[in-house]
C-alpha cells in the first residue's frame, strides 16, 4: 500500500516512515492493558479550586472606615480556599436597576487570609457613580453576590520587578498596597515596599492604622503620606506636602539599585506621575500601572477627534440571534451602553486589558484611548473591539459575545 502512495513533495522514504509509524502506533494499542481510561485528573481539579471562573461570595462582616468608605469580608460560600496574588482583583457580577454589570474591585486583603476563603474589598462612594452607592446604601451582612476568580496583572514578580518596589497611591488606589504590603510582612512576597500615598488632608487617609501596624512589624515596609491641601505633620511622622513630584520620589528612592514604581490611583494622577517619572529616566519595564476603569470623559483624551462628544449614535447589537437599536452617547463607552440596554456582555477589567468583552465591530467608527489598547494585533485586524475601552464615533453595529 505504502510504495502506491504517492504524496506532493514527498519521497518514498517519508511515505515509508511514516507507514511504519502508523503501524508501530497500532501495535502499542494492541499491547496496551484494557483497563478504562482515567476520569479523575487531580492537578485539574486542584486548578479549578485555587484558579475558579467563577465563585459565589457572601458579605460577612462590613468594617464602616466613613460612611462613605466601608470594606466588605466576604467568605466562599462553598468553604474553599483560594490562591491569589497580592494586587489582583476580582470582577463583582452586581443585578442593579434591572440590569446586571461588573465592577472590578482590588482585594485589600492577604493572600494569607485568602487561604482561609477570605476575601476583602473596600468600596469608596464615588459622588456622581452608579454602582458605589448603590453598594454602600445596600449591602449588608448575608449579601450574596457572584464574582470572577482572581484577576489582574498588578502583582509583584521578581523574574520582572526590582527588589524595591515605589508604591505611588492615590485615594482608593491604596487597597492593592494593602495586600502588598502585608504579603511582604506574611513572607509571601520577597520585597521592600516604599508607599507614597497622596490623600488631600489626613482625614483622607485610608488604612492609616493598619499601614502602621504593618511597618511595626516589618521593616522591609515605609509608607510617606503626600497630603496636598494640608499643611500639619512634618516628614519625622511620615508626612510630606504638595504632589508626588520627581524630587519626592528621589527622595525616599534607593540611590544605589533599581527600582520599580508601581502606580494605583485616579487617571489624573497617572497623567502627572508618568511625566515625573519620564524626568528619572526610569526605564519602561519598571514601570506598571494599574487598570483605572473607565474613561468618563474621553473628549479629554489627546487624540479624540473634535466635534464628537456629547453626540448620540445608533448601534445595531447582534448577540445570541437576535437584532437590537440601543442609543450610543459618544461619552460613554460601548459597554455602557449595552448594559444600560439591559444587553448582558462579559466584562471583568473594564479598562481594556482581560479582553472579556472582545466585539466584533461591523460597520462604523470608534475612539480608542492609544494608553488602554489592550487588543492583539490580529484583533486590530480583524475588526474586533473592546468595548469597555471603545466610544463611539458614527452609528455603528457590533457582534456582541453572550455572557
Ligand atoms: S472588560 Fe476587560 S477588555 Fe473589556
Amino acid at each position: 500500500m505504502a510504495e502506491k502512495l504517492q504524496l506532493k513533495g514527498l519521497g518514498q522514504k517519508e511515505v515509508d516512515a511514516f507507514f511504519n509509524l502508523i503501524n508501530t502506533r497500532h501495535e502499542k494499542i494492541a499491547e496496551a492493558p484494557a483497563t478504562p481510561l482515567q476520569t479523575k485528573f487531580p492537578v485539574n481539579e486542584l486548578m479549578r479550586k485555587l484558579h475558579p471562573i467563577s465563585q459565589a461570595l457572601e458579605v460577612c462582616e462590613i468594617i464602616e472606615h466613613t460612611p462613605d468608605v466601608k470594606t466588605y469580608v466576604f467568605k466562599r460560600t462553598d468553604g474553599e480556599p483560594a490562591y491569589f496574588r497580592a494586587g489582583q482583583y476580582l470582577s463583582l457580577v452586581i443585578p442593579v436597576a434591572n440590569v446586571t454589570v461588573t465592577r472590578p474591585y482590588s482585594i485589600c486583603s492577604t493572600p494569607s487570609e485568602t487561604k482561609n476563603g477570605i476575601y476583602k474589598i473596600t468600596v469608596k462612594r464615588v459622588d456622581d457613580g452608579f454602582i458605589s452607592p448603590f453598594i454602600l446604601d445596600n449591602w449588608t451582612v448575608g449579601t450574596q453576590i457572584t464574582s470572577s476568580g482572581p484577576l489582574g496583572r498588578f502583582y509583584y514578580e521578581p523574574m520582572r520587578d526590582a527588589k524595591t518596589v515605589i508604591g505611588v497611591a492615590g485615594g482608593s488606589g491604596i487597597t492593592p498596597f494593602l495586600s502588598l504590603a502585608g504579603a511582604i510582612r506574611d513572607g509571601v512576597e520577597d520585597a521592600n515596599l516604599i508607599l507614597l500615598y497622596g490623600s488631600r488632608t489626613e482625614s483622607d487617609i485610608l488604612f492609616r492604622d493598619e499601614f502602621k501596624a504593618i511597618e511595626q512589624a516589618c521593616p522591609k515596609v515605609k509608607v510617606v503620606h503626600v497630603l496636598s491641601d494640608s499643611t500639619s505633620g512634618d516628614p519625622t511622622d511620615g508626612i510630606e506636602h504638595g504632589f508626588i513630584t520627581a524630587e519626592l520620589i528621589q527622595k525616599y528612592a534607593p540611590t544605589d539599585e533599581p527600582y520599580s514604581v508601581f502606580l494605583c490611583g485616579p487617571q489624573q494622577m497617572y497623567n502627572f506621575v508618568d511625566g515625573e517619572l519620564q524626568k528619572l529616566g526610569i526605564i519602561r519595564k519598571y514601570i506598571r500601572h494599574e487598570l483605572f476603569g473607565e474613561i468618563k470623559n474621553p473628549q479629554n483624551i489627546p487624540g479624540y477627534p473634535e466635534d464628537h462628544a456629547n453626540q448620540t449614535y445608533r448601534m445595531t447589537v447582534r448577540n445570541l440571534g437576535e437584532t437590537t437599536q440601543v442609543d450610543c452617547n459618544a461619552n460613554e463607552s460601548i459597554l455602557v451602553a449595552l448594559e444600560r440596554a439591559g444587553i448582558a456582555t462579559p466584562a471583568h477589567c473594564r479598562s481594556g486589558e482581560c479582553g472579556f468583552c472582545r466585539s466584533r465591530l461591523v460597520t462604523g467608527d470608534v475612539f480608542i484611548p492609544s494608553d488602554i489598547e489592550g487588543r492583539r494585533l490580529a484583533d486590530i485586524a480583524l475588526g474586533f473591539i473592546h468595548p469597555c475601552c471603545s466610544y463611539p464615533l458614527s452609528d455603528l453595529e457590533i457582534i456582541a459575545p453572550p455572557r
